[in-house]
């Protein structure tokens, strides 16, 4: 602001002054080399001498960790084992924070022959102050780190972590009031810092089955407080915060779900491919193998989120023709297309509303279908009873291939474990035997232009004509800048008459009634009457600095597009990964080898029942993040020689 000397002005300035406020965001500190945020707000203040002494003496603050004691007498050999389990379940809790320790007793009066520092000779170094206490349910604080000011007031820890796969839009923090704010914190490595709060605060319940879960969400989702991009720098621009969530976030975030942040989607959630096609903002980075691999599209953020950070448990992204999908193949984590319609979409960006699902990438398969049951709620039955058929669409039968294995030993273990036949199938075959009367074409001429026309005219007509005309309004008639994939769409979708989009929806019905009485029907017992396999990714390459050509427009039929069409399941499955040569590395790295298992629509429940099974049978195992989406290791590109 330029200064003037005018009396006039300085009076609105002095006007100005005194009307501005200033607000606390918190602060970060370092504990050990590590980097903390604390909300701007104390949980609580603790008032006890032997804090008291400890506070007067560093005038700073104090680490603290609560504990809470089971009855009236807590030992040395409890304070141990308490610390075990610490250190072994929550990634935010340090041996940092045994500076004082707070044990409280709910409903218990400590006996007096407790642990103190002073008295027990295996105490933690530095331990300056020990407090028990017996205090009420009502005054009691989730145990875990904290820090203590020198006044007593006691503030959460939350752990910043630096997003250096480039997979957040911005990290997020809830404001206590039901909306949520931009984290106000930074950490150095050229990323965003994203905070997790200490996992020891929550507990999980019946009513809150997602407490403390780490989620992320794509940025197509509206999270009350804070702006949505749809991966467009206009649209975040142009557009004020969002008032209310978007369905499935207000789910989760009943469910007890926090939020961690925004994630990067293709814009508008278009097909783009890295790193050409990503104009506005930078394609995330797939931490598989070279790390110079495509991320795939869409929910590419969560996607490479979740394969890239141990810190991060769940994220939510939406499949229209296989956006949460791609991802999940290519970064080798599990991720569920549902059944169109299993939760409402209100304040979520539209692509195509008959083709668009929200659901979830993930490396824990228990918590996949935690937190399926917490999002789609009575729309989801878990059973555990399965099908006797299975199809085998493409899976390799015997091995030649790096990761033809991994199939084969899938198929056989599954087959038997359900004690179920195989059958190859073929759609062209089986559409050309069982066709609906009167539909004289391939499935390949039915359904071609189908996914393009049904994406461009309907995000035309939801998003596009609404953006330019706001963007218009705001900027004297101008147009804002929109990435070229989505405008290749778009144009596509411009060149036929605006109700054709009214075809591709009757050619869809017809392949969705043929496909649901002829290849995955309902049926009583166990849900579906088959399961189809195919595969998912099986360590193709893709990568990122290799130059494809302009976008084209979607057409074609292949097996991802009949989920869309059809509307049912297809879940993603990791298996492990298989070598390749990287000619980035000029060295064998590995990528994913994923399956997608589909079943009759609505089984969504009998799938994720299948895999808790396959689980605990030893067939499947979580995914990790790192290097390898089942060994983990460092990521490449940050490995330490
Ligand atoms: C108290 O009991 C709960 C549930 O049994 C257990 O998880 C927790 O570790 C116990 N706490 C201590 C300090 O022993
Ligand atoms: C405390 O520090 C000393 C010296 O560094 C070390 O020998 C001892 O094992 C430590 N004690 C505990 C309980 O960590
Ligand atoms: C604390 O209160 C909650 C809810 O009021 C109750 O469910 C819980 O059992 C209480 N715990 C103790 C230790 O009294
Ligand atoms: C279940 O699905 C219906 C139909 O799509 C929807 O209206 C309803 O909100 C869904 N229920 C839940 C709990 O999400
Ligand atoms: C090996 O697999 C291929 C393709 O899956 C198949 O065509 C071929 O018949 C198989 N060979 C044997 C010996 O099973
Ligand atoms: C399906 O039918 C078409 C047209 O009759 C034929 O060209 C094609 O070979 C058939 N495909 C299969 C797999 O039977
Ligand atoms: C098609 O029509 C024929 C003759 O009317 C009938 O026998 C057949 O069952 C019909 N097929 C289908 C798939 O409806
Ligand atoms: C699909 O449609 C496009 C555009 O009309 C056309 O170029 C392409 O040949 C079609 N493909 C098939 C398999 O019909
Ligand atoms: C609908 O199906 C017909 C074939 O029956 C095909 O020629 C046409 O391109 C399809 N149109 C759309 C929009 O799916
Ligand atoms: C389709 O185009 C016509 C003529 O331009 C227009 O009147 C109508 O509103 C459009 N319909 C939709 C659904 O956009
Ligand atoms: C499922 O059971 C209901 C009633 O028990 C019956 O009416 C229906 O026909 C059965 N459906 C199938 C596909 O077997
Ligand atoms: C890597 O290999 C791909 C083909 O697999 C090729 O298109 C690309 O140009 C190569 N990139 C480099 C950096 O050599």
């Amino acid at each position: 602001m330029r200064l003037s000397s005018s009396p006039l002005a300085a009076a609105a300035l002095l006007q100005h002054s005194l009307a501005s406020t200033v607000s606390r965001t918190g602060q970060t500190v370092e504990l050990d080399g590590i980097p903390y945020y604390l909300p701007a707000s104390p949980i609580t203040t603790l008032h006890h001498d032997n804090f008291h002494s400890t506070l007067s003496k560093t005038n700073t603050l104090t680490r603290l960790t609560v504990i809470t004691a089971n009855g009236s007498s807590y030992s040395g050999s409890d304070l141990s084992t308490t610390i075990a389990s610490y250190k072994a379940t929550d990634d935010v809790f340090s041996e940092g924070f045994l500076e004082t320790i707070y044990v409280q007793y709910i409903g218990f009066k400590p006996r007096g022959n407790e642990w103190k520092a002073s008295s027990y000779n295996n105490a933690p170094n530095g331990t300056a102050a020990v407090v028990h206490k017996q205090v009420d349910n009502s005054s009691a604080i989730p145990p875990g780190p904290y820090f203590l000011s020198s006044t007593g007031a006691v503030y959460e820890a939350w752990r910043l972590y630096s997003d250096f796969a480039g997979a957040f839009t911005e990290p997020l923090l809830a404001n206590g009031d039901g909306t949520y704010s931009v984290l106000p914190a930074g950490v150095p490595g050229q990323s965003l810092a994203v905070a997790v709060p200490s996992r020891l605060y929550f507990t999980k319940t019946a009513e809150k089955p997602l407490a403390g879960v780490r989620l992320g969400i794509k940025d197509i989702y509206d999270v009350a407080g804070v702006k949505t991009s749809n991966g467009n720098r206009a649209w975040y621009h142009l557009y004020p915060a969002a008032e209310e969530h978007a369905t499935p976030v207000k789910r989760l975030i009943e469910a007890g779900a926090v939020i961690v942040g925004k994630m990067k989607t293709s814009q508008f959630a278009n097909g783009e491919s890295a790193t050409a096609d990503w104009v506005d903002y930078h394609s995330p980075f797939n931490p598989r193998g070279d790390g110079y691999q495509d991320p795939s599209s869409s929910s590419s953020g969560p996607g490479a989120g979740t394969a890239s950070y141990s810190w991060l448990d769940l994220t939510l992204g939406s499949d229209t023709g296989g956006s949460i999908r791609g991802p999940s193949e290519v970064q080798g984590i599990y991720g569920n297309r549902p059944t169109h319609g299993l939760v409402t979409l209100e304040n979520t960006m539209p692509l195509a509303p008959e083709l668009d699902t929200s659901g979830f990438l993930t490396k824990d398969p228990v918590l996949w279908m935690e937190a399926a049951k917490a999002l789609y709620g009575k729309n989801i039955t878990i059973s555990r009873k399965y099908p006797k058929k299975i199809y085998n669409y493409d899976l390799p039968t015997n091995v030649t291939e790096p990761g033809d294995q991994l199939f084969v030993d899938f198929v056989r273990r599954v087959s038997s474990f359900l004690g179920a036949e195989v059958e190859s199938f073929d759609i062209e075959e089986a559409w050309n035997s069982s066709r609906p009367n009167g539909t004289n074409v391939s499935v390949d001429d039915l359904l071609n232009i189908t996914y393009p026309i049904l994406i461009a005219q309907e995000q035309t007509r939801l998003v596009r004509e609404p953006f330019y005309e706001d963007y218009a309004a705001a900027h004297d008639g101008r147009r804002p800048f929109v990435d070229p994939a989505p405008l290749i769409r778009w144009a596509f979708g411009d060149s036929y008459p605006n109700n054709t989009v009214d075809i591709a929806n009757a050619n869809r019905t017809v392949f969705k009634d043929w496909w649901s009485s002829n290849v995955l029907v309902a049926e009583n017992a166990t849900c579906s009457d088959s399961l189809l396999f195919y595969v998912g990714s099986q360590a193709s390459v893709s990568y990122r600095n290799q130059y494809n050509g302009e976008p084209g427009v979607p057409y074609g039929f292949s097996i991802s597009r009949v989920s869309p069409f059809w509307g049912g399941p297809d879940f993603v499955v990791p298996l492990g990964s298989a070598q390749y040569f990287s000619n980035i590395t000029l060295h064998n790295e590995v990528l994913p080898v994923t399956v997608d298992i589909m079943a009759a629509s609505g089984c969504d429940g009998m799938i994720f029942g299948l895999v808790q099974d396959l689980v605990k049978a030893g067939i499947v195992k979580p995914s990790v993040a790192g290097y390898d989406d089942t060994n983990g290791g460092e990521i490449l590109f940050k490995r330490d020689y």
